[in-house]
């Protein structure tokens, strides 16, 4: 009955069982057969007369399985008309290694009269203090490591920082995304297309061609030329990572239908590795069917979301993990709790341009606990709405914090949108994240711009055509309260706490109707929460800045007050492309100057990271050169340093 009505009928019941979705235990397979039987009971239903191909498979991805149904066809298609394969043996389960092995420990006393964090040089601009995130630069103050295409170089750091040279460099088989850093060790971590799985279940037919993974080369750069230690292949999407003392956490999304794209859904459901070291190879899975969490309910798709646990300086075997049958897309990390969410788009239920989308979109939100030995599945939740950045997620003494944007179709009721913050503590009994708060009503008709959480406090930034900052209370998290608000032209994108009381927000300027005009950063007064205020002002037409959407392009350095960004003038003839210092004084903002990468080109490089390395150098990083500029005249070249092959 059921398969005949198809599609329309699959869809009520999607969301009829909706609602009750995520107040619903989440399980785990107790074997590898129960997984199996779960996807192929899911996936019976979908495979058409051409076998499971992804017209069939993915528009169908968030359908309920039909276990006791009957199946479409009633024989599965293929070429053949292979049966499925439902035996599948359950792998050996990957003891994780322990992390502080081969991390050198002593660093720190090592460079206890060498240069400081904060002090002497930049670091990477994070969200949370202590848990690093992955770049295209990272310094130690003596070195500096970069990443452009697919070259990876070493400068040695000269002259207290006002020099540098480039003492090695190595050539990576496929473009990276960006690295980690733990002493001697780096992660870079990309893409490859290439990759074949390990077969544990034997096609028919070999898929000649590879696939796309993530791909980590550790490298080792104790000595001035950079080493290759080893590569770790993962098959999946990668997501975006995290790092705490020499442990990086890796969150990947793995579909196991783009591995068996072959006629017929038969093969091992869950994601492969390949670890080559020393020319040797060693294969495996890196979630275990024990561990992969689902919701008995409602399929939420194909996707696996692990959180793999890697020792930066340490044998690359990735740490088994709990995986949850879900996509990945946004990931905020403390030291010890990870939360990854993605959006519950139902499209196609979303026709309606009056009603308010609610429930039919959510985010999902899934937390993991984080510990030595690995991370550990804790719970789960949902919200209405949607989530801008990681900005928009906050933990503080165990509440977790997520600001969403929910609304209408952005294109067509816009005045249906509105924002909130919800506050969930998890209860690690029924693996749920038990919503304890809300307050909503935050910018109607607009949508969320910047988020930034101090302490019990958010500072949350909607626009449309004004830009609303609204000061939030979060100290009681069953009584969350709008504290203030100020309405400004623009807005910003970008929220950075320069100093008690001061916020400083990147993003653009914009007339009273909303035409935006140019980058522009203001100066918050926020000391009075109830009464937020504007102190100062910094814009220039026509222009716009990549610390606008990405965080680690901005720079703001303590010791001086002082602001680096990235910039770009796009109109008319005064063209410009560089980066700006700004001097944040406690009531205004005031240009110092700005840099420029001149090479011998006919086009002047983007400049794309700044960084502090001794104090008063500035180094500016473009996808050519790292360039030294004194940061307290800016007008001099000190040194340039070519980092592309
Ligand atoms: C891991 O190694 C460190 C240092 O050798 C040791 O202190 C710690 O107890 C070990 N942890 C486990 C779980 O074996
Ligand atoms: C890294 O290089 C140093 C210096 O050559 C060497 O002593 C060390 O064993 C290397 N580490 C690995 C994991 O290969």
């Amino acid at each position: 009955m059921a398969f005949k009505i198809g599609p329309l009928l699959l869809l009520l019941t999607v969301l009829f069982s909706f609602q009750t979705a995520h107040s619903q235990l989440i399980s785990n397979f107790d074997s590898c057969t129960a997984l199996n039987d779960y996807y192929i009971g899911v996936v019976e239903p979908l495979v058409g007369p051409n076998g499971l191909t992804s017209s069939n498979a993915y528009t169908n991805t968030r359908s309920p399985p039909r276990k006791n149904g009957k199946f479409y066809p009633k024989r599965p298609g293929g070429p053949a008309g292979l049966p499925f394969r439902r035996i599948l043996r359950d792998p050996k389960r990957v003891k994780f290694n322990n992390i502080t092995e081969g991390i050198d420990t002593d660093t720190e006393d090592e460079d206890a009269d060498g240069p400081v964090a904060g002090t002497d040089f930049s670091t990477t601009n994070v969200q949370v203090r202590g848990v690093d995130e992955p770049d295209i630069i990272k310094t130690d103050g003596k070195r500096v490591f970069t990443i452009t295409g697919t070259t990876f170089s070493h400068v040695r750091v000269l002259d207290d920082g006002a020099s540098g040279r480039r003492v090695g460099r190595l050539e990576l088989p496929t473009y990276p995304e960006e690295m980690l850093i733990q002493g001697d060790y780096i992660l870079v971590i990309g893409t490859v297309y290439e990759y074949k799985r390990p077969v544990y279940v034997r096609y028919k037919t070999d898929p000649s061609s590879g696939e796309s993974a993530t791909v980590v080369y550790q490298i080792n750069v104790s000595r001035p030329e950079p080493r290759l230690v080893s590569t770790l292949y993962l098959e999946g999407r990668y997501v975006k990572s995290r790092e705490v003392e020499g442990v990086a956490r890796l969150v990947l999304s793995f579909n196991p239908l783009d591995s068996i794209w072959l006629y017929y859904p038969a093969g091992n459901w869950l994601p492969t590795y390949r670890l080559e070291q020393n020319g040797g190879v060693q294969t495996g899975v890196y979630a275990t069917c024990g561990e992969v969490y689902y919701s008995p309910k409602v399929f939420s798709g194909f996707n696996l979301l692990t959180v793999v646990t890697l020792p930066v300086g340490g044998k690359l075997t990735p740490g088994s993990s709990a995986t949850v049958m879900s996509d990945a897309e946004t990931i905020y990390a403390t030291k010890s709790a990870m939360y990854v969410t993605t959006s519950e788009f139902r499209f196609g239920d979303l026709s309606d341009d009056n009603v308010r989308w609610g429930a039919n979109y959510r985010t999902s939100i899934h937390k993991f606990g984080l510990s030595d030995d690995g991370a550990s599945y804790i719970a789960s939740g949902a919200v209405t709405g949607s989530v801008i950045n990681q900005f928009a997620m906050h933990e503080y003494q165990g509440t977790f914090y997520i600001a969403t944007t929910d609304g209408a179709s952005w294109w067509s009721n816009r005045d249906l949108t509105e924002s909130k913050v919800t506050a969930f503590e998890p209860n690690e009994k029924t693996k749920t994240l038990k919503k304890v708060g809300e307050v909503g009503n935050l910018g109607l008709g607009e949508r969320i711009f910047s988020v930034r959480y101090i302490r019990d406090t958010a500072y949350i930034v909607t626009f449309r055509e004004v830009d609303p900052l609204y000061v939030l209370d979060l100290s009681n998290p069953k009584k969350l309260k709008v504290l203030g608000e100020l309405k400004i032209p623009g807005f910003s994108s970008y929220l950075h706490p320069v100093a008690p009381g001061r916020i400083l927000g990147v993003g653009q300027d914009a007339t009273n109707t909303g035409m935006l005009l140019g980058a522009k950063v203001s100066l918050f007064d926020v000391s009075d929460k109830k009464n937020p205020k504007e102190l100062s002002v910094w814009s220039l037409r026509g222009s716009y800045s990549n610390a606008e959407w990405d965080h680690r392009a901005f720079l703001y350095w303590k010791q001086q007050g002082v602001a680096v960004m990235p910039i770009s003038v796009y109109t008319g003839s005064r063209t410009f492309t560089g980066a700006v210092v700004l001097e944040i004084s406690d009531t205004r903002i005031k240009e110092r100057g700005r840099v420029t990468h001149n090479i011998e080109r006919s086009y002047t490089p983007n400049i794309r990271r700044n960084a502090i390395i001794g104090r008063t150098n500035l180094w500016s990083m473009s996808d050519e050169i790292l360039q030294v500029n004194d940061i307290n005249t800016l007008k001099k070249v000190k040194a340039q340093v070519k980092i592309t092959s």
